[in-house]
């Protein structure tokens, strides 16, 4: 059978500001949204993996976020922890339609909602 995933949407397009994080909840999961200075929209998991420092707070620089707590350098696009850090957070599809943004969720059950120690690379739908 097709796995049709659920459009759950989270925000406006026009709202979201530009190189700044925004938390967004997709069920009881907390989600990190970035709209970068191309214009493109990704979303990650909200959790660093080192010690649960919020990443929709922290600095962005390009297509990566530094964690506000002890500065890891995370990649927005594929969630990759970059050296000499280690580790991944996962990331989760995003679709624009008009003005709306929705995250894209197989199921609530998904392993990557689910599990926070398994990183998921999710391509995005972006405009
Ligand atoms: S909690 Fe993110 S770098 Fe320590």
């Amino acid at each position: 059978m097709e796995n049709v995933g659920k459009n759950v949407f989270v925000t406006k397009y026009s709202e979201l500001p530009v190189n700044l994080g925004k938390t967004v909840l997709v069920g009881e999961k907390s989600i990190a949204l970035f709209k970068l200075s191309t214009g493109k929209v990704y979303a990650i998991e909200n959790r660093c993996p080192h010690r649960e420092g919020v990443l929709a707070e922290g600095m962005i620089s390009g297509e990566y976020v530094f964690c506000p707590m002890h500065n890891w350098k995370i990649g927005i696009v594929d969630g990759v922890v970059q050296a000499p850090d280690e580790g991944c957070v996962s990331t989760f599809p995003v679709k624009i339609q008009n003005d709306d943004i929705f995250i894209v969720i197989d199921d609530l059950d998904n392993p990557s909602i689910k599990n926070p120690d398994r990183c998921v690379y999710n391509e995005s739908f972006n405009k």
